[in-house]
């Protein structure tokens, strides 16, 4: 195998390990889940405090960089036992820069947008609707439901 190769591997393996162990707590709680995704659609927090709950399990609030990973969440959103009629919480922000969105969980600044109206440059944090697969951005401060995804 190549050296290369060998540390894809690695990798993955690492990866692996980790959402394997993540999984298993994430199971204790009262959530939706698939094996990427929880939703906390029991409890709600501001925006500050649903990444710190998402972190403290191994995950992060959802980063949507793509097309295709919005059609993910609002399949997964609409499958969920509940459906949830009201915006949650995405990892988008214009906190670190007020001129520019990104990902809080991977610093990427947004390519793909789904504003249901262009933002300003407050409110600040990105929310996600599943019903209808916009985003808005909400003060960060308002308490919501959110979607964590597995940190890897
Ligand atoms: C999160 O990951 C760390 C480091 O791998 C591990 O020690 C910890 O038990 C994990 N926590 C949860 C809640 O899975
Ligand atoms: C919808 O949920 C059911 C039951 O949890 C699951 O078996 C199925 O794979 C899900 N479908 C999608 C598209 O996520």
């Amino acid at each position: 195998m190549h050296r290369k190769m060998k540390s894809i591997v690695v990798i993955w393996l690492m990866c692996f390990a980790l959402w394997a162990l993540a999984e298993d707590t994430a199971t204790t709680t009262n959530t939706d889940e698939t094996d990427k995704y929880v939703l906390y659609n029991f409890v709600k927090a501001n925006w500050f405090r649903a990444q710190a709950i998402c972190a403290s399990q191994n995950y992060t609030l959802i980063s949507i960089p793509t097309y295709k990973v919005n059609e993910e969440i609002n399949t997964y959103l609409l499958n969920s036992t509940e459906i949830i009629d009201e915006p949650i919480w995405a990892s988008g922000s214009n906190l670190a820069n007020v001129n520019r969105w990104s990902w809080y969980s991977t610093g990427a600044t947004f390519t793909f947008r789904r504003f249901s109206s262009p933002p300003g440059t407050a409110p600040r944090c990105v929310a996600h609707n599943g019903l209808t697969g916009d985003w808005t951005a909400l003060s960060c401060t308002s308490e919501r439901y959110f979607m964590c995804e597995k940190r890897c």
